[in-house]
């Protein structure tokens, strides 16, 4: 009980100020993705903060949250607190973990791994992307025993799917978040104006070109025929980034067009339309990891995941990055816990900017809340540190959140903490 994070991190932040020291990444949220935007080139700042075609399903997971109204209640004695919370056989000491965000190199150089021990340091644990920068295992390696999960996109090739569920057994995954949202590429306009797949060069896919079948595959496969198509100065720049981020020496790989060959496969493999209830049976019964299905925004077919013995639910529209127009995050999240029934638990994500949000979101029901952009932002601006303030200042202000409103522990918000805005 009681470490009392808010006080802590608001003695650290204005002592800091009397000694002339400002916080590194801004606690305001739209400050943030400002800074943010300044310190990333354009094409990394429009992967990040974009989303599916005019953005309303990202606004409209704003706008459910801000709906929303915390009711405080008074004279409660909220002088010790606990923001602790039972997850797959862990404590951990507070709802928050880090969502899949593939690239973040586009962040920062090497960023999931400085992702991965601000994670570890806080005490939150991370998911993993399939669309990581660096390979699974050089992340774990720095992690001691922190909780780490992996979130997998189901490929078109099992080989390669069951390749990635053994090397996050082997990692000490706590478990497999499998992303069923992303059958294909949502259309992105920010990317698409701007004719950046950061895929096409190479980068977030370092999970792919460090897997040992997917390098078989790569072996097996003829060489391409088709010509090399015009060479031109971005061509060219192009190849060199390719070779330079690719696996082994510079030269070899720009003489082999190993890291060419590499990025077709990806792009062979990558998504599997035809994703079906059979091949989450399937994937169920390959692995004893708890699996847990993310991007779920349907009652139904959150009954139908638990039917197919899931052991969690993650309620996401991917940030509004995959249906424009889609329902926001938020406003699906209670009758999702409803028809679930407490038979597994149901995280959330999609808007959390504050630990307000987050309280929100625990109020309707939800066992843990995932963080996602906020935390590319942070590592842009100041990497490791950056990533770990960032984390600091949402346990800050959900502990707060908490006492100012009458709640002692996680358990404590419910659905009577929460009241609408006049419409
Ligand atoms: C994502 N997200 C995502 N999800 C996933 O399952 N695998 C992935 O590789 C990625 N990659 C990714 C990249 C970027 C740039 C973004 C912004 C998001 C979705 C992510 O896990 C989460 O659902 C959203 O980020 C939540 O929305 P907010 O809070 O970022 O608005």
């Amino acid at each position: 009980m009681s470490e009392l994070p808010g006080r802590v991190r608001q003695a650290e932040v204005f002592l800091g100020g009397v000694r002339g020291r400002r916080p590194v990444v801004p606690v305001d949220p739209g400050r943030l993705e400002a800074a943010a935007r300044r310190a990333m080139s354009d094409e990394a700042f429009a992967y990040f903060a974009g989303g599916a075609g005019s953005e309303r399903t990202v606004a409209a997971n704003r706008a459910g949250l801000e709906r929303l109204r915390i009711v405080p209640r008074v004279l409660r004695d909220v002088s010790r607190r606990s923001l602790s919370v039972e997850l797959f056989g862990r404590t951990l000491p507070t709802p928050f973990l880090l969502a899949p965000i593939g690239v973040l190199e586009l962040a920062r150089p090497r960023g999931d791994l400085l992702a991965a021990r601000a994670a570890a340091a806080e005490g939150v644990p991370i998911v993993f992307s399939s669309q990581a920068s660096v390979p699974l295992e050089d992340c774990v390696a720095s992690m001691g025993a922190a909780s780490r999960w992996f979130q997998l996109y189901p490929s078109s090739s099992d080989e390669i799917v069951a390749s990635f569920v053994q090397r996050a057994e082997s990692c000490g995954c706590d478990t497999l978040v499998v992303t069923l949202d992303t059958t294909m590429l949502g259309w992105r306009p920010r990317d698409l104006d701007r004719g950046y797949l950061p895929f096409l060069l190479g980068k977030g896919i370092a999970q792919y070109t460090s897997d040992p079948v997917f390098q078989r595959l790569l072996d097996e496969r003829p060489g391409d025929p088709s010509p090399a198509g015009r060479i031109t100065p971005a061509a060219v720049r192009a190849l060199v980034q390719l070779a330079r981020g690719y696996p082994g020496s510079f030269w070899s790989n720009l003489a082999s067009g190993r890291p060419q060959a590499a990025v077709r496969l990806f792009l062979d493999v990558f998504s599997r339309p035809s994703l079906s209830w059979d091949d989450l049976a399937r994937l169920r019964g390959s692995t004893r990891l708890p699996i847990l299905v993310k991007g779920v925004l349907h009652p139904d077919d959150a009954r139908a995941a638990v039917a197919h013995e899931v052991d969690g639910i993650v309620v996401s529209n991917h940030g509004g990055r995959q249906v424009d127009g889609a329902i926001g995050a938020i406003d699906v999240l209670p009758a999702i816990v409803d028809a679930v029934g407490g038979r597994v638990p149901v995280l959330f994500d999609g808007g959390i900017r504050s630990g307000a949000d987050a309280f929100k979101a625990l109020a309707l029901g939800a066992r843990a809340v995932l963080i996602g952009r906020p935390y590319a932002y942070a590592l842009s601006l100041a990497g490791e540190a950056g990533v770990r303030e960032l984390i600091r200042n949402l346990v800050a202000e959900l502990d707060l959140t908490m006492g100012l409103a009458g709640c002692a522990t996680i358990g404590e918000i419910g659905p009577e903490s929460l009241g609408a805005a006049p419409a």
